[in-house]
């Protein structure tokens, strides 16, 4: 009896641990606080919080639950549920788009994840200690303008992630985050305690939550939505993927909430700890995507025992990329080992040349390919913007559509354990509240 409850709840929380790496990464740092800074502040936080818990959790226990259901790989399984469901075979499109927009995302993802890298050599050499404001800034402008070196930063990022996947050591990953994550945390708070003492913590807590309405736009809430999208790895047949290794015993809605609160705090505590830095240095919150690469070595830089301290922050920011960077990976992996004569390893190799090879058109255009322009963005902005706030929010859509129409209500209720009356309120949140907010943001930001 011990033994299966032990059991039961090692497969639990192997569970949660899986879908928090993947969860957890670069988007709750570096993404969402430079996305809020560039949104103007506290009208992105509060629309992004919406979107997590109206839109997130519902397309979060669905991706679990079409996973759980058709066991294979994100095309596969809506195909063939489509198919047993009297639906057409089209639904699989849903999968595909997921792949593709997994594929798209770890290209630049990779980048980002070098500078990570990169920023943890140069904590353990010291380069930020006793650095102003200035100094940390042209820093980071030399990075971005040379492109051997963020080429290099990148290639080994990536070569990490193929390592990992190769030997199959994700699960010994996925056990160290057990301890990895609360440590990030841990930081975090000793950060956001660094920013309390700066003087400038109450300017910050009223940029992130004290909205300007007026500066709200439909850009800013498509904007917020991506980034819930992002953040929860949804709408990519990730989470659908590892709905497939769930059992009957997990209860899917709270488990979702753990994952959701947990993401979610992670973001705001990295907020929390970069604003109050801006403020009190007077540098810009609309920076763009360099903003946690100035402001933490510069607060690392100045701070006692700052030194040890940046160096651990790094590489739990790296460790906690490299987790989402390997559950970006092995859906592009596994549809090529199911479709096509590649083996597992072949399979993750041609993925992985790919994904890099986009990466490196990524990195190139923060410096010689700046001019080359698709729709106006430059090639790293396109493939975010492109990702995050158009196929994520489809793919989603169709997910959660798909959901409502295909799967039999009664079964569903009791799929995810609720009463009645919850059940009528989880209904009117899939069924309607979900796909029609996505809808109504995604038109609204387009126009
Ligand atoms: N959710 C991850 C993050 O916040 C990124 C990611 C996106 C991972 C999509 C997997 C899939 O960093
Ligand atoms: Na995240």
């Amino acid at each position: 009896m011990a033994k299966l409850a032990h059991a039961q709840w090692s497969s639990k929380m192997g569970f949660v641990l899986a879908a928090a790496g993947s969860a957890v990464g670069l988007g709750n740092i570096w993404r969402f606080s430079y996305m809020t800074g560039e949104s103007g502040g506290a009208a992105f936080v509060l629309v992004y919080l919406a979107c997590v818990t109206l839109v997130g959790l519902p397309i979060l226990v669905a991706e679990w639950m079409i996973g759980r259901r058709g066991q294979k790989n994100p095309i596969n399984t809506m195909a063939e549920l489509a198919s047993s469901h009297g639906r057409s075979r089209a639904w699989a499109s849903i999968g595909i788009s997921g792949v593709l927009a997994a594929f798209l995302i770890l290209s630049f993802y990779s980048v980002i994840g070098g500078w990570s890298l990169n920023y943890t050599l140069g904590s353990v050499i010291g380069t930020f200690d006793g650095q102003d404001a200035d100094t940390v800034g042209a820093m980071f402008s030399e990075l971005l303008g040379n492109p051997k070196a963020l080429l290099i930063w990148h290639t080994a990022f990536m070569l990490l992630v193929i390592g990992i996947v190769a030997r199959g050591v994700t699960k010994g990953l996925e056990a160290a985050s057990r301890i990895l994550m609360p440590a990030l945390v841990v930081l975090l708070l000793v950060l956001v305690g660094y920013g309390m003492a700066s003087g400038y913590f109450g300017e910050a807590l009223s940029f992130m939550f004290s909205p300007d309405w007026g500066a709200l736009d439909g850009g800013v809430v498509l904007a917020a939505m991506g980034q819930a999208f992002f953040t929860l790895s949804l709408g990519m047949g990730i989470m659908m993927a590892y709905g497939s290794y769930l059992g009957e015993d997990v209860n899917l809605i709270s488990t979702a909430r753990t994952v959701i609160i947990l993401d979610t705090a992670i973001a705001l505590l990295a907020g929390l700890a970069i604003f109050p830095i801006v403020f009190a240095n007077g540098l810009s919150a609309s920076e763009g995507p360099g903003l946690i690469f100035i402001t933490l070595p510069l607060a690392f830089g100045n701070m006692s025992g700052g030194t040890i301290l940046g160096l651990m922050f790094f590489l739990l920011l790296t460790f906690a990329a490299l987790t989402s960077a390997i559950s970006l990976l092995e859906p592009v992996v596994e549809t090529l080992e199911e479709r096509t004569s590649l083996s597992r390893i072949g399979a993750t190799l041609v993925s992985a040349i790919a994904v890099w090879l986009l990466g490196v058109a990524a990195l190139l255009s923060f410096n010689v390919w700046s001019d080359v322009l698709f729709f106006g963005l430059n090639i790293f902005d396109f493939l975010d913007t492109f990702t995050s706030k158009i196929l994520l929010p489809l793919t989603g859509l169709g997910a959660i559509i798909f959901f409502s129409l295909c799967l039999d209500k009664e079964e569903a209720r009791k799929e995810l354990r609720l009463d009645i009356y919850d059940f009528t309120l989880w209904n009117l949140l899939a069924k309607y509240v979900a796909p029609l907010g996505v809808i109504v943001v995604f038109l609204t930001g387009l126009i």
